[in-house]
């Protein structure tokens, strides 16, 4: 005979006990709304290509991603981000192929928004698609980045993008004030709605590798390294500046890069600004799931669910994913 006092007065696994407490009591939930798609695109038509480093994602054309944009807005994701595939012989010094409205880019936007006028679309500005360095910007004789003149590119970029139809723009390049530039010379060309998510708090993490061999930027960069612009990953306060910079410069949302290793970083932004707050799941993260799932060792749908969950529960409103169509049709389940 037990006496009282032995045992516990509040027992937390009572609520744990049934499927309907446990949902009661769910304080975070993920759906497909919170996603985004990141999708890579090629010229021509009717091509694929396989990604060695991120198994089950593929370059496409573009008369193929329209079938991703369907799924999309069938599956309630609301927006697409399309990172662009150039042509070897179109990347220069000047970064020229960047703002040119006909471009892989404007093209692409302009498709897709004519088919599906309800998806949302983003675009990422950035250089290192069309630099023959593989850099996000201009760089000097040394192979410096340089800011002010990678920004007056970075303008260009935006407007032809906003002028495409874009209803997002992403600055990832990590330039010094490129998110007020932006903002003025979309509002001076009359792209008002046009929303800016900037990477607010980008670190220079070596999670983008697969990333890079995707859009063939990795051996243009070769040993090069965007320490100078991107974040040291051993910082914390200095993300919050530059999301506060960011935000006062105009941006609409903001983002932590990359995902998981960076949970920390993605509570401190939402609890000190309140806005809204994006996370990227980058390349490597999906890359070490994959790789995981496909030798047996890990569950796939229960562990990607899992860490996208996991942004939700750390203060993300929205999640760049590879695997946004995948954990969509799980969620249908
Ligand atoms: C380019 C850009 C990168 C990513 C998104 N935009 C790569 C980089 O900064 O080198 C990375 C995405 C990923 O790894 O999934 N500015």
């Amino acid at each position: 005979m037990q006496t009282l006092g032995q045992y516990p007065n509040k027992r937390m696994r009572r609520m744990r006990h049934d499927a309907f407490s446990r949902n009661l009591m769910r304080e975070n939930v993920l759906t497909s709304a919170d996603f985004i798609y990141p999708v890579f695109v090629l010229e021509g038509t009717n091509t694929v290509e396989d990604i060695k480093s991120m198994p089950g994602v593929q370059r496409k054309t573009l008369d193929l991603l329209l079938k991703d944009a369907e799924a999309c807005v069938k599956l309630g994701i609301p927006v697409m981000a399309i990172f662009p595939v150039v042509d070897a012989s179109k990347k220069s010094l000047d970064a020229r192929e960047a703002y040119n409205p006909d471009g892989l880019v404007p093209r692409v936007v302009a498709t897709l928004k004519k088919h599906y006028p309800e998806l949302g679309i983003m675009t990422d500005i950035a250089l290192d698609p069309y630099t023959s360095h593989g850099q996000d910007g201009l760089i000097d004789e040394a192979g410096y980045v340089l800011n002010d003149e990678t920004i007056a590119v970075l303008t260009r970029q935006a407007q032809t993008h906003a002028a495409a139809g874009a209803d997002i723009v992403a600055p990832s390049d990590m330039m010094d004030g490129r998110i007020g530039a932006v903002r003025a010379a979309l509002d001076e060309h009359g792209h008002i709605h046009t929303r800016i998510m900037a990477y607010s708090a980008k670190y220079a993490s070596s999670f983008y590798g697969p990333f890079r061999d995707a859009v063939g930027s990795s051996t243009n960069l070769g040993a090069g390294n965007k320490y100078t612009y991107q974040m040291d990953p051993a910082n914390s306060d200095e993300a919050l500046w530059e999301v506060g910079m960011d935000l006062q410069e105009g941006a609409d949302m903001v983002m932590v890069k990359p995902g998981m290793p960076y949970l920390d970083i993605l509570r401190r932004v939402k609890d000190e600004f309140k806005a809204p707050t994006f996370v990227y799941q980058v390349s490597g993260e999906y890359a070490m799931l994959k790789a995981a799932a496909q030798n047996g060792w890990l569950n796939e749908e229960a562990c990607v669910l899992e860490s996208l969950l996991a942004f939700k529960r750390a203060g993300a409103d929205g999640i760049l994913t590879y695997f946004a169509l995948d954990a969509a049709r799980w969620l249908q389940k």
